[in-house]
């Protein structure tokens, strides 16, 4: 089980590559200073808090048995690694799975936007069900989760009254800071935290991401045991070797060439919200100063049918990054009656070789394609998929001279936001 990366048809040289021998080490450097306060995700999969993962289970385990639905109230990274990791290892259809062959209660978001309809239908979807609250705000104050949860919280009062809710609610949040804090040590909530050097986008191997996990019936001692091999496995800076570094590279040097926007392409649609965390660790981390690659996602072969036009001709201020699951856990032989090239073949089997045409057809273009390859979809190539790319993130951070753990220009819009309620 493991992880590759393919940047043969990325049009870079060995030699630009390893060039950037120097600019890596000064990025490792500050990699490594700490004094950001922000770098606790490099060593969690190894000094992650015993005691407390023995909770998430045991927490986890009474979520499984007294709902039927789970509902995860939080946004940004207090939900999108969560989201990611269950879609990845769910069934792609149990919303429609009958109840009773179900080992797991449903999972459910809220409080990921403002939408009234969206809240109001959350809120009969679960009426006649049995329903646990996990919230997840580092913060404690951000206006959506802060939000849902007033409202879901009322819900859970009226169904159950207040101190049986209180045995259903879990908090995900700061140590010792915030409003969430303070209401679940003042109601009793079971509470966890999320380190203080662990940004929201970091956080996913913390119980922002662990809990909701866990009570989805995932094994969530796979998903660090693979963390931490891909700490080891990504460890220093040898760019010859080093795949971690030399995603790093890569970006850096196309990045520099002009090409601002990196599509990240899967084929799996379980692996969509996997791109849309990506989305997030990359837009946020590098995009400031005027300066980073903005993410963008496709879902392949549905957008090929509808972006796929643009990628082959159109402007070329992009590359690709394919993101390529080679073994399938289901597959399905094609009868007959389909059109003779598909006829005894397997649907992976086609789906693999449209990944291959598409991309020989991009790079005959000079579009440049990235491939990193992923043996299959398991927790433990999840854990070593989220080292990965931390790790990556951060040294490119790093590389083109920004802090890759700020986030400053997300104050902005809220200052601006909390003058509109005033007026
Ligand atoms: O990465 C980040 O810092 C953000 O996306 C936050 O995770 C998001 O804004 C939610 O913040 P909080 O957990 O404080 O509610």
């Amino acid at each position: 089980m493991n992880i590759g990366l393919d940047l043969s048809r990325s049009g870079l040289g060995e030699e630009e590559i390893l060039s950037l021998r120097g600019k890596l080490q000064a990025a490792e450097r500050d990699l490594h200073k700490g004094e950001e306060g922000f770098n606790g995700w490099m060593t969690l999969p190894e000094e992650y808090d015993r005691e407390e993962y023995y909770r998430i289970l045991e927490a986890a385990d009474r979520i499984k048995k007294s709902c039927d639905v789970l509902i995860v109230i939080g946004i940004g990274g207090s939900y999108l690694g969560a989201k990611a990791c269950i879609e990845m290892m769910s069934h792609s259809f149990s919303a429609v799975i009958e109840e009773s062959k179900r080992k797991e209660p449903m999972i459910l978001f809220a409080g990921q936007n403002i939408s009234p309809n969206y809240h109001r239908e959350l809120l009969e979807a679960v009426e006649d069900k049995d329903v646990c609250l996990c919230v997840i705000s580092k913060s404690g104050t951000t206006a959506e989760p802060n939000i849902a949860f007033a409202v879901l919280k009322e819900m859970m009062y009226e169904k159950y009254g207040r101190k049986e809710a209180g045995k259903r609610i879990f908090v995900v949040t700061d140590r010792s800071k915030g409003t969430l804090r303070e209401e679940a040590d003042r109601e009793g909530y079971e509470s966890f935290v999320i380190p203080e050097d662990i940004g929201g986008r970091y956080s996913v191997l913390t119980p922002a991401g662990l809990l909701p996990i866990a009570a989805a019936g995932i094994d969530i001692e796979d998903i660090i045991k693979g963390a931490a091999d891909g700490a080891e496995e990504f460890r220093g800076t040898d760019l010859n070797t080093n795949i971690c570094c030399r995603y790093a590279a890569a970006r850096y040097l196309l990045d520099k060439a002009g090409k601002k926007i990196e599509i990240y392409e899967c084929y799996e649609p379980k692996m969509y919200f996997f791109g849309e965390w990506l989305k997030q660790l990359f837009g946020e981390s590098e995009g400031k100063e005027g300066k980073g690659i903005f993410p963008a996602l496709l879902q392949f072969t549905t957008d090929l049918h509808s972006m796929g036009q643009f990628i082959q001709e159109g402007s070329q201020i992009f590359f690709e990054t394919v993101i390529n699951i080679e073994k399938t856990e289901k597959d399905i032989r094609i009868p007959d009656t389909a059109a003779p090239a598909f006829r005894g073949k397997t649907m992976h089997q086609v789906n693999m070789a449209v990944v291959k045409g598409v991309a020989e057809a991009h790079a005959d273009d000079k579009i440049p394609v990235i491939f990193i390859d992923i043996s299959e979809i398991s927790p433990y190539l999840f854990g070593k998929m989220v080292y990965f790319f931390e790790r990556s993130c951060a040294l490119k951070g790093y590389m083109m001279g920004i802090n890759p753990f700020d986030q400053p220009g997300v104050e902005k819009y809220k200052a601006f936001m909390k003058e509109k309620l005033n007026e």
